[in-house]
């Protein structure tokens, strides 16, 4: 990532690769565009031209640079993660728990560290260096209890121009009591963060109960409360990740017929609820909440790390009462910062469900599908005028393995399955934040 941002370069020219639709809905042949030779032109953060180069070129000045990528790339609309936790990133990778035991022995410990904010902005430009390392423009992360978590996020996602969703967790029971607020003060600084924050330029807030366990029936009151008044936030939260975790809430709210409607009774069901994981969903669930608008984020890495299942995404778009589905990657449960990881995950979790997962599904999924399951599809996740010039330029030969590979690949939905297969964050040549060149992997060192 450079310290001093290039100026927006106009242009970029290479191959790419979006989507106009749903294929999950509307198949590939109608929603997948590929250009061999395209141009992305840009202007003031917003996409003005995309299409084959022959056309666009007529329509630009003469004198605009126009950035080339080679053959071997691939210029796609920037990723996007629905459930990220950027205060784990010290902790990805911590060895031997499931769920439940994993929060109390890695979790709670990581996350009382950001009682300091210097450590909290250390983390959260850690976290987006990396983010945009692998082409990831737009996330919707949980922070802490610590409302300057999130005050340091935004500060520095501010000053990148990124298109982020974040807030502040609300824990009010079983969590240690230094990471516990109460029903009221969590949603008067959720209040206070949300007026601070949403809709200041790209950012977002999303209400972030952690789940059911941590949280009273008071504090998920609130918390529905507090979306009422501001429905235009998201409301994030985990669902049905694992056996255990799913035993302990029935405990918990004994009187609620499933999780789903712990929450749904609490007011914590709607457009823009967020709900990470849904590994075990009943019928019933997938149906209310494919009613209600909201959205699961399908976090495979996580899931198959922490031992909590495989989810059946093919269950979850079934075509009479489709849900909609975000990728997510759950650090520092999931195991990487990159998407074409995290997709490789994702079509082994799908096969497991004996449904195969097709690479250009997958890239939908990483892109506008992702975006749809945020509900900013108007806004990012494709490449169109009038989209915020968010992109990912892919270089289809990264790694001397996929570079040898690529030359026994006959089509493009091959190419694409091997990037998703052996590709991670050295297939992201540069990323572009509304038009402004973020990363580039191979730009000289920034010398001291
Ligand atoms: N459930 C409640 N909190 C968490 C968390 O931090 N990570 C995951 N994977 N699941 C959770
Ligand atoms: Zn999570």
């Amino acid at each position: 990532m450079a310290d001093t941002p290039t100026p927006p370069v106009g242009a970029i020219r290479g191959p790419a690769l979006t989507f106009t639709g749903d294929p999950f809905q509307h198949g590939l042949a109608a929603t997948m565009r590929h250009e061999t030779d395209a141009i992305v032109a840009f202007e003031a953060g917003v996409v003005t031209h995309f299409g084959p180069a022959a056309d666009v070129l007529a329509q630009l000045p003469p004198d605009l640079p126009v950035r080339r990528y080679g053959p071997d790339a691939l210029i796609c609309a920037g990723f996007l993660d629905s459930h990220v936790h950027y205060p784990q990133v010290p902790m990805i990778g911590a060895f031997g728990a499931q769920l439940l035991d994993w929060l109390n022995a890695h979790t709670f410990p990581a996350e009382r560290r950001f009682a300091d904010k210097a450590y909290a902005r250390t983390v959260a430009k850690a976290f987006l260096r990396e983010s945009l390392r692998n082409g990831v423009t737009t996330s919707c992360v949980y922070c802490t209890v610590h409302p300057h978590s999130v005050d340091a996020l935004f500060e520095e996602a501010e000053a990148l121009g990124l298109r982020i969703a974040a807030g502040k967790v609300l824990m009010d029971r079983n969590a240690p009591e230094d990471l516990r607020d109460t029903a009221q003060g969590g949603y008067d600084e959720s209040k206070r963060l949300i007026d601070a924050w949403s809709g200041r330029g790209r950012l977002m807030y999303a209400i972030t109960p952690r789940f059911a366990p941590t949280s009273t029936p008071a504090q998920l009151e609130a918390a529905g409360a507090l979306w009422a008044e501001r429905p235009d936030c998201y409301m994030q939260t985990h669902i049905s990740e694992s056996p255990a975790e799913i035993a302990w809430v029935k405990e918990l709210f004994p009187h609620s017929a499933d999780y789903l409607d712990v929450y749904d009774r609490h007011g914590l069901c709607g457009p823009r609820a967020i709900y990470g994981h849904g590994v075990h969903l009943s019928e019933g669930e997938l149906a209310r909440m494919h009613a209600a608008g909201a959205a699961i984020a399908h976090c495979p890495t996580s899931n198959f790390f922490l031992g909590s299942g495989a989810f059946n995404i093919a269950r979850a778009l079934r075509a009479d009462r489709p849900v909609r589905v975000g990728l997510g990657t759950d650090l520092g449960a999931g195991t990487s910062f990159s998407i074409l990881a995290t997709l490789n995950e994702a079509y082994k979790a799908a096969q497991l469900n004996q449904y195969a997962l097709s690479a250009g599904h997958a890239f939908y999924l990483a892109t506008r599908g992702t975006a749809r399951a945020m509900r900013i599809e108007d806004k990012v996740g494709s490449l169109a005028p009038g989209m915020e010039a968010d992109i990912a330029v892919l270089d289809l030969k990264s790694t001397p393995l996929i570079a040898f590979r690529m030359e026994s690949v006959a089509s493009l939905e091959e190419a694409l399955f091997v990037q998703m297969t052996l590709g991670d964050d050295r297939a992201v040549q540069a990323t572009y934040v509304a038009g402004e060149l973020r990363h580039e992997r191979d730009a000289p060192p920034i010398k001291p």
